[in-house]
């Protein structure tokens, strides 16, 4: 097979994204990889606003497409197809990127293909290092968390997910209740570095039931209490009292994505992969605790731990356009009639995730 260009579009949460990737499945690069996220139009609301979202999507897109283009010294007539997130996400923002991703492909003649945009996440390994299947999966970020077993670029086992809030949900919520800027991930993380991880007994929800499936909307709430209970005693916080609190906060989360991804592992190695990996991805694999302690449980199992690039492992379109291009290298391709589709489960043998976070569905 001939080397692909595929350009990609993704506009499905608070980013705006276009992207260039050239290859073939398994051995393909980035060519350019534009990101335009729009923190400051949401800041002032605690949360993605989804009109707000849609609206700044359409304005962008346009402009996003033609500097990856132009990055990646390339044409609109010189590639040979272009992908799209339709889904799941915020449907204002995932409609707005599949009318452009239309309009394009109408204009050019160029094949139109519509990428899952969890599938995009879960095929980053194997744009990043050429990863072969089947390995696992672990996203974790501001609006999804679960496991993942990839077994082709159309084969996906879901082991376990959230049943409630995302582990970034949680750390933002939890630097909002402690008065620390947003993104609350790094703010916690840095607090927590000075704080005793065991001042507070948090919970470990779910850790007493078998399965994957993680809860993090209890801690939320153990939080606060332990928060006010210091507030009723003593009027108020010291800087001791908030850097502990976030790293209890922190070794509870650490513990329970270690005990469930050792889980996730165990029914992964049974099928006896030759090289086995656990690969993460979403903003949360930037916290370095966290990822010093899935390294630890990856190594005790004989497994590799994959991170790709930060800039790969939250929302981009790079990881949109190398997914289309598995799917048109396997001949699947889609037309004018392609959906936004808000839910989208990457494992439709598997009952919907609860709850719909604040960065849209969880799929
Ligand atoms: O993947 P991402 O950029 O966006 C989506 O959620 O789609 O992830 C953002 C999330 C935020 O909730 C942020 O607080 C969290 O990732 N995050 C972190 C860290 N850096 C970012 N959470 C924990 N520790 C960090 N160092
Ligand atoms: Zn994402």
């Amino acid at each position: 097979m001939g080397q692909l260009t595929i350009l990609g579009l993704e506009s499905s949460c608070d980013d705006t994204a276009a992207a260039v990737v050239r290859g073939v499945p398994g051995d393909a690069r980035v060519l350019s990889s534009v990101v335009q996220g729009q923190a400051d139009l949401h800041a002032a609301f605690g949360g993605v606003v989804p009109e707000i979202a849609a609206r700044a999507h359409a304005e962008r897109l346009d402009e996003c497409v033609k500097q990856a283009l132009t990055q990646a010294n390339t044409a609109l007539s010189d590639v040979d197809a272009i992908a799209v997130t339709a889904g799941p996400g915020l449907i204002g923002g995932v409609l707005s990127g599949v009318m452009c991703a239309k309009g394009l492909s109408a204009g050019s003649g160029k094949p139109l293909i519509g990428v899952n945009h969890l599938a995009g996440h879960a095929l980053t390994p194997r744009l990043t290092d050429g990863i072969a299947f089947p390995y696992l999966m672990l996203l974790v970020s501001g609006g999804h968390c679960q496991f993942l077993l990839v077994r082709g670029h159309d084969d996906f086992s879901r082991l376990g997910g959230t049943i409630d809030d995302a582990p970034g949900e949680a750390f933002d919520k939890t630097a909002r209740l402690l008065g620390l800027p947003q993104p609350g991930g790094p703010s916690v993380q840095a607090e927590a570095t000075r704080g005793d991880p065991k001042r507070f007994r948090f919970p470990r929800p779910l850790l007493d039931r078998p399965g994957c499936d993680l809860s993090f909307s209890g801690l939320k709430t153990a939080l606060l209490r332990a928060r006010d209970e210091l507030i009723t005693d003593k009027g108020g916080l010291t800087e001791q009292d908030r850097a502990d609190l976030c790293a209890s906060f922190q070794a509870a989360v650490v513990d329970v994505l270690a005990e469930k991804t050792a889980r996730a592992l165990a029914i992964y190695l049974a099928e006896s992969p030759a090289q086995p990996v656990l690969a993460v991805a979403g903003g949360v694999a930037a916290n370095t605790a966290i990822r010093a302690r899935l390294e630890t449980v990856s190594a005790g199992n004989g497994t590799r731990f994959l991170a790709p690039p930060l800039a790969l492992c939250t929302d981009n379109a790079a990881m949109i356009a190398y997914a289309g291009l598995e799917r048109f290298a396997a001949g699947e391709t889609d037309d004018m009639t392609l959906v936004a589709r808000p839910r989208w489960p990457l494992d439709n043998s598997r009952p919907a995730l609860l709850g719909s976070g604040k960065k849209g569905a969880k799929a």
